[in-house]
């Protein structure tokens, strides 16, 4: 089976996870691929009635657990027609929990053929410099291995002839306790609104351009609390430093991510 075009579809607020995702593509060598970009609120909304192109490729953050809420609508709406689908998960060194599975069972109830998956790690959005967590990554090594990834995929799609001959097994994960006995969205719990500082914020609107939930007021810069969901967006790519991630419960939340994130995680792929 040779394929030579992709559907990108990707969510990545502080952009780790699409660097996976270009990562594979790069390694798959493809010709032509269409990106749809979940990140922008107005795509969130739209459905996507038709894919033309020859496989999908499915990346998203690890958002306690589990793959980010506001997500699942359009994942819901997708029509696989039998399409073979490549699921990628990046978490931030903790834990990428039941995301890989919940992706699977998603995908395959709506008619896509899962035919890769894979687990990579990326720096966590509420990383700080005072406490790094998966600093700088995806790094070197993990952008090798998405590539050798990519390039694994199209050598074994060109040794089988029908995607049926195909069976990948994710191992079954878990969601840790902690992320069962706090509330949904409980990032509003641990950390504060990221505020601006207008001493040093220059108006640039970068920060109301990549928030995700369409949460920043363009005119006062003010951040609509029921909306945001602490992705941190605006922090990480502000070209200013005018946002910072402030921790609520500081002790507690600084424990938790120094001893959760001590161990280097690895990637793991399936094919
Ligand atoms: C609300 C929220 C929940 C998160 N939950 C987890 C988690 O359960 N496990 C983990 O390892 N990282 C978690 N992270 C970190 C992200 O998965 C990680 O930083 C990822 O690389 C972000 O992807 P992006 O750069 O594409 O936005 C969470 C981040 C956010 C914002
Ligand atoms: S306002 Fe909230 S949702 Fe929007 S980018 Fe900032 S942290 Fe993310
Ligand atoms: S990205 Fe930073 S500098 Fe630009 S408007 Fe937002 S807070 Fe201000």
């Amino acid at each position: 089976m040779i394929i030579n075009s992709a559907t990108s579809i990707y969510f990545s607020p502080t952009g780790t996870t699409k660097k996976i995702i270009d990562q594979i593509i790069k390694g798959m060598g493809l010709e032509k691929v269409n990106l749809v970009d979940l990140t922008l609120p107005k795509i969130r909304e739209s459905v996507l009635n038709e894919i033309n192109e020859d496989i999908v490729l499915i990346g998203v953050p690890v958002y306690e657990d589990k793959v980010p809420e506001i997500l699942l609508e359009f994942l819901n709406n997708l029509k696989g027609n039998n399409k073979p689908v490549i699921l990628v998960c990046v978490y931030g060194n903790i834990t990428d929990g039941i995301t890989l599975n919940e992706l699977y069972e998603i995908t395959e109830n709506n008619g896509f053929k899962v035919i890769a998956a894979g687990s990579f790690i990326g720096e966590h959005s509420f990383s700080t410099k005072k406490l790094p967590v998966a600093e700088g990554r995806p790094n070197y090594e993990d952008l090798s291995r998405a590539e050798i990834f990519g390039a694994e995929i199209v050598e074994k799609l060109k040794r089988i002839n029908e995607i049926s001959d195909i069976h990948i097994k994710i191992p079954e994960g878990k969601i840790e306790l902690m992320a069962k006995v706090v509330s949904k969205n409980s990032a509003r719990m641990f950390t504060k609104q990221p505020m601006v500082d207008k001493s040093i914020c220059n108006d640039c609107g970068v920060c109301v351009y990549f928030c995700p939930m369409a949460a920043i007021n363009q005119d006062t810069l003010d951040i609509n609390e029921d909306k945001c969901i602490r992705c941190f967006a605006c922090v990480k790519r502000c070209p200013k430093k005018a946002r910072e991630i402030i921790y609520k419960k500081k002790l507690l939340v600084t424990n938790v991510l120094r001893f959760k994130s001590r161990i280097k995680r690895d990637v793991k792929t399936y094919l």
